[in-house]
């Protein structure tokens, strides 16, 4: 049983959340689809990374970003991380939001990355390029098999690539073996595949490496584009939502590690200096 917590019912930003600084990939795209509106960002950097962790404690940890975020006026949260929606966002849906309060919402990132790859595949085969925690949910197969069941899905958990973007070693030298090792081990395990997704957050970072390695005729899909649109579209057929979103084009932070850091990594990710403000989950 969830404890009691007193929300407003005042309009409030868009809460994004990620494990770390994954999410900002997608908040990025969400804002420049939809600047207009208020978005709170929460990084919970200090239990990153999520994706070798059990599904008990990812859901546990997201809850508890849920409920903060709610808490600090969010109406509408998107959990901008693959590895908390294929392991925490059913259950939240189906069993704490009645509880908490039935009128708030929080989506996910898997659904609208699925809905693209009927549009961009030929051969039918696809891989999915994820943390271990996503590939071991199956949540990708689950979910490409309920829109296009003929179609043959590769998952493949690639443990590194997380780090590198956490650590800021993307670009670094050292961070070529790791990308091309994966892309080559998952076009061995079926060299029909000519769409990629990449089903982790933090992947995008890595882009310019990624290319480098990924054989021409076969697409890479970062999500943040999907997600934008698909949170657009509901938007559209929500209003009753849209009317409790506040529209002052703002952007804030907050981090469980320290602000400074977060400071500085996140710029990566969004191009320009920013403020955080550290914070403590529970
Ligand atoms: N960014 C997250 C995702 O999309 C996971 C990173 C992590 O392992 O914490 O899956």
């Amino acid at each position: 049983m969830s404890p009691h917590i007193s929300l407003s019912q005042e309009p409030g930003p868009i809460g994004v959340f990620d494990s770390g600084y994954g999410g900002l990939t997608i908040l990025r795209q969400i804002r420049n689809a939809m600047p207009q509106y208020d978005y709170l960002y929460l990084g919970d950097n200090a239990r990153a990374p999520y994706g070798t962790r059990s599904f008990d404690v990812v859901y546990e940890f997201t809850l508890q970003a849920v409920r903060y975020l709610f808490q600090q006026g969010c109406h509408l949260v998107i959990l901008g991380c693959n590895t908390a929606s294929a392991k925490a966002l059913r259950t939240i849906q189906q069993h704490d939001l009645p509880e908490i309060d039935s009128h708030r919402r929080v989506l996910g990132i898997i659904r609208p990355t699925v809905e693209c790859i009927g549009g961009i595949s030929r051969t039918g085969h696809v891989g999915i390029l994820a943390t271990q925690g996503t590939v071991r949910s199956r949540t990708y197969e689950l979910e490409i098999g309920k829109l296009y069941p003929s179609m043959s899905v590769t998952s493949l958990g690639c443990p590194m690539w997380v780090s590198l973007v956490e650590n800021n070693e993307h670009l670094s030298p050292g961070a070529d073996y790791f990308v091309r090792e994966r892309i080559d081990k998952i076009l061995e395990m079926d060299p029909e595949i000519d769409c990629l997704i990449l089903g982790c957050t933090h992947f995008p970072l890595l882009m310019p490496k990624i290319s480098k390695y990924v054989p021409s005729g076969i697409g890479v899909v970062s999500q943040g584009k999907y997600v934008a649109d698909s949170l657009r579209d509901y938007l559209c057929r929500h209003a009753d939502m849209e009317g409790r979103l506040t529209r002052n084009g703002t952007m804030r932070f907050l981090t469980t590690e320290q602000a400074e850091a977060f400071q500085e990594n996140a710029k990566v990710f969004l191009s320009s200096p920013l403020e955080a403000q550290r914070v403590f989950l529970k």
